[in-house]
């Protein structure tokens, strides 16, 4: 009998250390539900790049146009990531991201989006790793 209360009370003992090891990592966890990496600068997704490159509502675009539809799999951007100057149709852009956003407005017929969001980060990932 003093045996199988022991049994008992050992399984007791270890269902409460792993529940209390659960809860442990769970609030170690909690706070970075869904959000974006905070550390310094945030970090652009290539792959989410890639998705927004694809995407006709890029920058809610309405010309029915992706980047992609010009840009064909990213060919002809291989310098892109690395330029300070960008010219395109007889205009002057002083950055990737102004470049972006002319393309958004000029050709997807969308708005400009943030320079410094998380799309715009993504996008930039994206077109960078398309380099050489
Ligand atoms: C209607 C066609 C068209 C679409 C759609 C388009 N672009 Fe462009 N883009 C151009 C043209 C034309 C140029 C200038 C010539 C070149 O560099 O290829 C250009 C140039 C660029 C450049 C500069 C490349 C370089 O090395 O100088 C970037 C960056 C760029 N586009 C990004 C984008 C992004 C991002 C999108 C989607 C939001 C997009 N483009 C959609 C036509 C387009």
């Amino acid at each position: 009998m003093k045996i199988l209360k022991l049994i008992v009370l050992s399984i007791a003992v270890t269902g409460l250390v792993s529940a209390c090891k659960l809860a442990e990592t769970e609030q170690v966890q909690a706070p970075s539900y869904g959000e974006a990496p905070s550390y310094g600068v945030m970090a652009g997704d290539i792959k989410t790049g890639k998705a927004l490159f694809n995407d006709t509502t890029f920058g809610n675009g309405t010309s029915g146009k992706s980047c992609n539809s010009c840009h064909l799999g990213g060919k002809g951007m291989e310098m892109a990531g690395d330029k300070k100057e960008f010219n395109i149709m007889g205009k002057k852009q002083n950055s990737l991201e102004e470049a972006v956003n002319f393309c958004i407005e000029m050709a997807l017929k969308g708005k400009a989006i943030d320079p410094d969001g998380k799309s715009m980060k993504d996008i930039v990932a994206y077109i960078k790793s398309l380099k050489g």
